[in-house]
């Protein structure tokens, strides 16, 4: 079988790594791909947000599957159009893809289904917002509906701060994601993330993990679309697992199928464990970039069967998901600059030296400049390593990030900072 995958991070490098790995596969074509997936994939030139081009490519290059990593391109119909002219894909349909696009969408369903979450009010002007803040304590979460690239959530502690987003939000500085808004209870807890293969109908738990999303030690600093992560996200425990797929994956799934929408691909809900349980705070349409890392360092199995298997809404067939019981644990280096404007084409040596030490190291934004590897976007490697204790994964994975050479780049010095601290007692 050719398959067709769409992204070119880190995420989507741990994909192909996988699917390379599948005794199905004849040709892996990717685009646009970076250098670490050209290792397993050929690198093809194609615009997603060109349908018409994508399915032409798929007919002629006999590609039995596509696999779409990133969100803008299932919110955006691509899953519909391939769908609609038989090419299976691994990926919802535009309207399912609401669960990442539309975060009133969302919570919508929550309310219909009756999925535990955070109280909200869906706002669509300034005036309306303002008065509806006086129904939240504070702090509160102002959040643009849309999608946003990660930067459309702002926790307000005053009132004054709430009103300042509200007018960040409704003076177009996110675009059409912040022409609607919504408010939201501050929930406290610890957050994980948990993922859920599912055709729609029958659901198969992929696992957890726990990223880290501000960009310095201690989680200080501004958000980014995450330094590090590892799985499993031990906090979740068998109990509440079981209690989050109950409570809020099985209902999500069943609502989406009866209102004519069913959802194919994999659901990536990002909880936070309350006192009174765990509660959504969001889904995500696609594997969470660096989480996939993580995941696809533990996932046993043929990964290009399971996604087929999604795709062809015969997810009731399979077994469950093997994933190995060691932790694996990533760190994101980035760019200095980064989550700013990162400084692009530092040199970077020693990934053949760390990869040699069975630590595994993911492209995530470079390129390829006649042999030489250069930095080329914001979070540029992901370096990945695995143990038996998140202790144990996480000095693998540093003494491999300091093997490799990357005078222009930085990284968190603390992932699994949390899991290390409960594992120490
Ligand atoms: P989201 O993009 O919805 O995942 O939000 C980004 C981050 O904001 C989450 O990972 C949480 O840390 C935080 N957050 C979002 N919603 C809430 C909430 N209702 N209560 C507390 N923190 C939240
Ligand atoms: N690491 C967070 C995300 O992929 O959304």
């Amino acid at each position: 079988m050719n398959i067709l995958l769409l992204g070119g991070g880190g995420r989507e490098h741990a994909l192909a790594w996988k699917l390379a790995q599948s005794p199905m596969l004849s040709t892996l074509y990717a685009a646009p791909g970076n250098p670490g997936i050209a290792q397993h994939a050929e690198l093809v030139d194609l615009d997603p947000t060109d349908h018409r081009t994508v399915l032409d490519f798929c007919i002629r290059h006999s590609i039995g599957l596509v696999v779409i990593g990133p969100e803008a391109p299932l919110v955006d119909g691509l899953a519909d159009n391939l769908r609609t002219m038989g090419v299976p894909v691994f990926g919802p349909n535009k309207k399912a893809a609401q669960l990442e696009g539309s975060k009133g969408f969302t919570k919508d369903l929550c309310k219909r289904a009756n999925i535990p979450t955070a109280a909200y009010e869906r706002v669509t002007s300034k005036d309306g917002a303002v008065a509806a803040l006086n129904d939240f304590a504070l702090p509160v979460v102002i959040k643009a509906d849309g999608l946003a690239a990660g930067k459309g959530v702002i926790i307000a502690e005053t009132r004054e701060e709430a009103e300042t987003a509200l007018d960040t939000m409704f003076s177009g500085s996110f675009g059409a994601a912040g022409e609607e808004v919504v408010i939201e209870e501050f929930m406290t807890g610890e957050e994980a993330s948990f993922f859920a293969l599912t055709d729609g109908t029958a659901i198969l738990p992929f696992g957890s993990a726990q990223d880290h999303k501000r960009v310095g030690d201690g989680d200080t600093g501004p958000n980014t679309g995450g330094m590090g992560a590892y799985s499993p996200a031990r906090v979740l425990t068998a109990a509440l697992e079981a209690d989050v797929i109950e409570r809020i994956i099985k209902p999500t799934v069943d609502t989406m199928r009866a209102e004519g929408m069913p959802y194919s691909g994999v659901l990536y809900a990002g909880l936070m464990l309350t006192d009174e349980g765990p509660k959504l705070i969001e889904y995500n349409a696609r594997f969470g970039d660096p989480e996939c890392q993580v995941l696809m360092m533990r996932f046993d199995g043929d990964l290009a069967a399971l996604l087929l298997s999604v795709a062809e809404g015969r997810l009731a067939d399979e077994g469950p998901v093997t994933l190995a019981d060691r932790t694996a644990l990533t760190v994101v280096m980035a760019a200095n600059g980064y989550p700013g404007t990162p400084e692009k084409g530092g040199a970077i040596n020693g990934i053949a030296a760390a990869d040699a030490m069975g630590a595994k190291v993911f492209h995530a934004g470079t390129s390829d400049t006649g042999g030489a590897i250069v930095a080329n976007g914001g979070r540029v490697l992901n370096v990945t390593a695995t143990g038996a204790s998140v202790g144990e994964a996480q000095a693998a994975a540093y003494t491999a990030v300091d093997t490799i050479d990357f005078p222009t780049g930085f990284c968190r010095r603390d992932i699994g900072w949390r899991e290390v601290a409960r594992e120490r007692g």
